[in-house]
């Protein structure tokens, strides 16, 4: 039986980290499922047809890490048709053995509900957007606006809107160093494989 874990919360929170790390740790593949989001917005034209279409070539593309390609991902993932598109690669990966890590926004609530293990990632809106904004070498104010309007509309959004699931286990990374919360997912998810 494959081992799926699903990571959600707000951009920059730290679960693209956290996955990276888990899937490292237990020898799982890991989909980082913004990146699909983000190249269905840089690819233009129409957002339906392009995740339809999406290729590797796609996901490949060197501009998808961009705060403007944050914001066109947010933008097309609000459109149901999209979402639609992407479901069934995201959960044909979900059950790859021996176990799975997707790290996202509707990982635990829509694709993966039966996850062994549903983390929801969250940390201060200041602590997310110096960490993105270092990591990206921006502004750090016009991150912070720019993640905060993101997660508005990830959030009020009608479809697959970004919430935890009801059994999540919430990690607040505010206070905490990389290698005390992977620490502490990992006990998460060694609780879990006993
Ligand atoms: O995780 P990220 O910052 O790369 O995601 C970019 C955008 O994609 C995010 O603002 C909302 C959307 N997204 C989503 O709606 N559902 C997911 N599972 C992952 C990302």
């Amino acid at each position: 039986m494959p081992f799926t874990i699903a990571i959600d919360g707000p951009a920059a929170s730290g679960k693209g980290t956290i996955a990276r790390a888990i899937s490292r740790r237990f020898g799982f593949h890991h989909l980082d499922t913004g990146l699909l989001y983000r190249a269905v917005g840089a690819k233009g034209g129409d957002p339906i047809l392009a995740a339809e279409g999406l290729s590797a070539e796609d996901l490949a593309r060197s501009d998808l890490r961009t705060n403007e390609a944050g914001q066109a991902a947010s933008r097309v993932a609000a459109i149901p048709e999209v979402r639609a598109a992407l479901i069934e690669f995201q959960r044909r990966f979900a059950v790859l053995e021996p176990g799975a890590v997707l790290d996202g926004r509707d990982i635990g609530t829509v694709i993966c509900p039966e996850a062994e293990l549903k983390l929801y990632v969250i940390a201060s809106d200041e602590v997310r957007a110096g960490r993105r904004a270092t990591e990206l070498g921006a502004d750090p104010a016009e991150t912070l606006a720019a993640l905060r309007e993101r997660d508005a509309r990830d959030s009020a959004r009608a479809t697959a809107p970004l919430r935890p699931a009801d059994d999540a286990v919430i990690l607040d990374t505010t206070d905490m160093s990389i290698t005390e919360a992977v620490s502490r997912a990992i006990v998460e998810v060694q609780t879990r494989r006993r």
